[in-house]
């Protein structure tokens, strides 16, 4: 057979070859055996010197044209295949079938408690502030008069960075450094985490709290006792009665701290018979510190307590969420089980 004839042949045994291939796959290995590099074209086109200079011309067009067609009858069975393939897919498309939701966040419920609250506050007319999880001595302990001696800085409790700085173990360095910066009228809320080393079922190394500052002219306890009574009643509704107990922080004089009535059983104690497991009978919850703010602490910012006054308090947000949420177990904040976060779905604050 001469090297015409033969590279003719190519077409109607493509086309055979093409008719058939069943897949892709099947194509991709016709296109290489015919068209590839060293498919058949290809090794006819090496037999080339064989001819005589006045043949090779004639030969060269010949192969173009046959090449042009092969490729011509290789992409029509192609695009048949794709279709086919296309429309198979769609017979098993079930367009009845129901889809897949998707998967939908939900805020922590610290996030949720810690905003609502800014949001109380915001509406007395507080501003939101943050400051340093990593601060100094200074700040943590000494511009709150808690001086060098005192058992809250015991290395039980303070985790300590370095020589004179340590993790915050309560937000209240921020009653300082807002009083620095600021002149009074100040009335600031400042969330945020604080670290003590305590850990076990009721205590995190790490924890949330919300710290509180109002100062100005003629703050008394009365405005602390109107605001906080304010603040409980908007987050744990209008019914919650607010009780205040004598208590001592180095930075406030006087200080108290704050109960309010049990959220589980109304304060009653029981819920007709079994004790209260949540205030475990007491009637009251011990929710957060406070009292008015020691002249020693305006001393230390350069405020002149004779000209002005004012109160700090502070809370724990995890302790304020089990109580909101009736969540009995602190783990729960930290182990992030999706059961448990997707339960907060929806309540944005
Ligand atoms: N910082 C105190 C604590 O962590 C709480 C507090 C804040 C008390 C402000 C009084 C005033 O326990």
């Amino acid at each position: 057979m001469d090297l015409l004839t033969e590279l003719e042949s190519l077409i109607p045994e493509l086309a055979k070859g093409l008719d058939q291939a069943s897949s892709l796959q099947d194509l991709e290995a016709l296109r290489v055996d015919f068209l590839g590099r060293k498919g058949r074209i290809a090794r006819i086109m090496a037999r080339l010197p064989e001819l005589g200079p006045e043949e090779r011309p004639r030969l060269g067009q010949a192969a173009n044209s046959v090449k042009e067609r092969l490729t011509q009858l290789f992409d029509e069975r192609k695009t048949a295949l794709v279709a086919a393939a296309e429309a198979a897919s769609l017979a098993r498309f079930d367009a009845g079938l129901p889809g897949r939701l998707p998967w939908r966040g939900s805020k922590h419920p610290i996030t949720l408690v810690t905003e609502e609250i800014c949001s109380v506050f915001r509406q007395l007319g507080y501003e939101v502030v943050s400051g340093p999880e990593v601060e100094t001595e200074y700040y943590n302990f000494e511009a709150l008069n808690i001086p060098p001696d005192h058992p809250a800085r015991d290395m039980q409790d303070t985790l300590y960075v370095s020589d004179g700085i340590v993790l915050r173990t309560h937000t209240s360095p921020m009653q300082a450094r807002v009083m620095l910066a600021r002149k009074p009228p100040v009335a600031v809320i400042a969330p945020g985490r604080v670290y003590r080393r305590d850990s076990d079922i009721t205590h995190t190394p790490m924890f949330h709290q919300v710290e509180g500052l109002l100062v100005d002219s003629h703050v008394t306890m009365a405005d602390l006792r109107g605001t906080l009574t304010a603040f409980t009643r908007a987050v744990f509704g209008s019914d919650t009665r607010v009780r205040f107990r004598p208590s001592f922080f180095p930075f406030t004089e006087p200080s108290a701290e704050v109960d309010i009535s049990c959220c589980m059983c109304g304060g009653k104690g029981h819920d007709g018979g079994a004790t209260c497991r949540v205030c475990k009978g007491t009637g009251w919850l011990e929710i957060l510190g406070c009292g008015m703010v020691d002249p020693e602490v305006f001393k230390a910012v350069g405020y002149d307590p004779e000209q002005v006054s004012g109160f700090a308090f502070g809370m724990g947000m995890e302790r304020i969420a089990m109580l909101k949420y009736g969540i009995g177990d602190l783990r729960m904040f930290f182990e992030n089980d999706v059961r448990f976060l997707g339960q907060f779905a929806g309540r944005f604050a």
